[in-house]
């Protein structure tokens, strides 16, 4: 295909701004899919997607289109998440595209991932169309977000589309501009081949299918190839596009963005990022991507110790999926074996846990999450802990210290009081106040990232009736008074169920956290006592008393349905729970400190 009718872009935009609905309608304008085919949100292809409304991974889908020009053009549609957690695989589609539809809901305007975005796209010199979508709704108003997009983000919006990706308002003239305005991909057919990997994933058929861009020369079944990062070399088993279906072509050049597989079978040999090349040639790596350091930790383990193998190799193929996510063997006296796991964030985990369970059959507890502290330990060695169970003797602390972000919050002017207040209670430090119009505001403040991870971003939700956004990055370490504080069950120590706290918070949290926990710990037949610990000193305590009768004595009178139901429940609740000792503690009992 012509180099020149080529168009790789990307679609970025805020979580719910309609970037899949607009995608679903290229797809359908382009004839990619049969309108029986369409359903809602095609590319969100995992289960897990499209139940939660969500994108997770990036996509790429091939479509055709034929410009008013009267040409036929190839355009790359690389699909990308909106939730700041995933903000990784933005960033890795983007070095795929030359330009990039932004998306902004007319009814809402700019929010901190649009912004967050922009700045991605800029990095990669994208040309930026903004799109402004959602203008079937009667409180959309085009004017005022295009007047944001222009003083926010400082970009040029008065051609901007206006949409509605629901009713397939504005669809035709996307498609022209994707074709006028971004330029085609450059890069040499004849040099040796230079490949991107931006995306990599088991297939049980093909092995391990990795999805590229290829930058230089050419990619054909039966070619040789090599992967820079580790020397291994592969036969080229298959070559293809997504149309959004998985087709085989003969070949991909520069340029073009598609997928191949190799045989390969070790699910730790491609890595996102690495660049492929023929298996004689000399070339240079393409710049990769900045590695991702997770910032959120938790333990994994299965709730039958037996899964334990299961659960290993399951790991390992998700964390070829998302290289944002990592894992190394842990070991609990309460849970047993495991793994500790490393995520971008809240929802990251919950995402990481649910694919777990559901891709691969397993049944989990995670433990609550936990940042990575930095100890200065007496004779002036520093460790670092993401585990609260290996948190040192209070006797060699010299100083202990924890990871700050820079959090910006994106707010219509009405929120700011009740914003405050929340980073205030959260130990933040105000930074700045700023009107970006004379309607929304930035507020800037640089909060302990432990804060951040219990509860903030649905505290943030609330206080603003959904209509603040929080982007943030890491910013450095800093002194904190922490303490470690133990959940004692009948007076043993539960590791798993340790967290580090603020001393100042000690006391209240520990009485929320033992209340909490006696709410979700189901009677058992004999007393249950939940203790919180600072050391040795007790600081809360709760009594679950024992249950005297079976549960069906209550159900005098014989009613079958109800029994039923009440069995039903029982089994239900069983599903993800661990013995400890002779105690059944379920899964909500290790997030109950997120509750609080
Ligand atoms: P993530 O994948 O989570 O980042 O969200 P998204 O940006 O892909 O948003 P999505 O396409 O899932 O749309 C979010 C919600 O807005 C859905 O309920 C859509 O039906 C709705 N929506 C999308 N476009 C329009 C539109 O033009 N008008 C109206 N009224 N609703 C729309």
């Amino acid at each position: 295909f012509p180099q020149e009718r080529i168009r790789n872009f990307s679609i970025i935009a805020h979580v719910d701004h309609g970037k899949s609905t607009l995608a679903d309608r290229l797809l359908e304008a382009t004839g990619a899919v049969s309108e029986r085919e369409m359903r809602e949100q095609f590319l969100d292809k995992l289960d897990l997607e499209r139940e939660r409304g969500i994108t997770i991974k990036a996509q790429a889908v091939r479509l055709y289109y034929r410009a008013k020009d009267g040409e036929l053009y190839q355009l790359n549609l690389i699909d990308t998440p909106g939730h700041v957690d995933f903000s990784y695989e933005v960033s890795r589609a983007l070095s795929a595209c030359e330009g990039a539809l932004l998306v902004v809901d007319a009814s809402q305007g700019v929010e901190a991932q649009t912004l967050a975005n922009v700045y991605l796209a800029l990095e990669n010199d994208l040309e930026i169309i903004p799109v402004l979508n959602k203008i079937d709704l009667p409180q959309a108003d085009p004017e005022r977000v295009r007047r944001e997009i222009e003083e926010i983000l400082g970009l040029e919006a008065s051609e901007a589309i206006l949409a509605s990706a629901k009713l397939g308002i504005g669809t035709e003239e996307i498609l022209e501009a994707i074709v006028k305005k971004i330029p085609p991909p450059r890069g040499e057919r004849q040099a040796p081949l230079r490949a991107l990997i931006f995306d990599s994933w088991y297939d049980p058929y093909l092995g391990v299918v990795v999805l590229i861009r290829v930058v230089e020369g050419k990619i054909h079944v039966g070619q040789r190839i090599r992967l820079l990062s580790t020397g291994k070399t592969y036969e080229v088993t298959k070559v293809g596009v997504f149309t959004p279906h998985p087709t085989s072509v003969d070949v991909l050049y520069a340029g073009e963005v598609g997928f191949f597989a190799a045989g390969i079978k070790e699910v730790r040999e491609t890595r996102i990022g690495d660049t492929v090349t023929e298996a004689e040639a000399r070339v240079e790596p393409l710049p990769g991507f900045r590695e991702i350091k997770p910032m959120v930790f938790a333990g994994i383990f299965p709730v039958i110790s037996d899964d334990y193998e299961d659960l290993r190799e399951a790991i390992e193929k998700l964390w070829l999926n998302d290289p944002a996510f990592s894992y190394e063997p842990e070991t609990s006296a309460a849970l047993g074996f495991g793994f500790r796991c490393g995520f971008q964030g809240l929802l990251h985990m919950e995402i990481v846990q649910e694919r777990l369970e559901r891709e691969f059959g397993l049944n989990l507890i995670t433990t609550a999450p936990s940042v990575r502290y930095r100890i200065e330990l007496t004779g002036g060695r520093e460790i670092e802990i993401e585990n609260p169970a290996e948190w040192p003797d209070p006797g060699k602390i010299l100083r202990v210290k924890e990871p700050y972000i820079r959090a910006e919050i994106y707010t219509p002017k009405e929120y700011i009081g009740p914003i405050l207040t929340l980073c205030e209670e959260k130990r933040g430090i105000q930074k700045e106040i700023r009107y970006l119009t004379p309607e929304r505001v930035l507020i800037v403040y640089e909060l302990p990232f432990a804060e951040v991870v219990l509860d903030f971003f649905d505290r943030l939700k609330s206080v603003s009736r959904g209509y603040a956004s929080l982007d943030y990055q890491f910013l450095d370490y800093r002194p904190g008074d922490l303490v470690k504080m133990d959940i004692l069950i009948n007076k043993q120590p539960v590791d798993a169920l340790s967290v580090i706290v603020h001393r100042e918070k000690a006391y209240y949290r520990g009485r929320e956290l033992v209340s909490r926990l006696k709410e979700v710990i189901p009677r058992q037949l004999f007393e249950v006592v939940i203790q919180a610990a600072i050391g040795s000193k007790i600081v809360a305590r709760e009594r679950i008393p024992p249950l005297r009768k079976d549960v069906l004595a209550k159900c005098y009178g014989g009613d079958v349905t109800r029994k039923k139901k009440l069995l039903e429940k029982q089994k239900e609740g069983k599903k993800r729970m661990k013995a400890l000792g002779q105690v059944e503690i379920p899964q909500e009992a290790f997030l109950a400190v997120l509750k609080i």
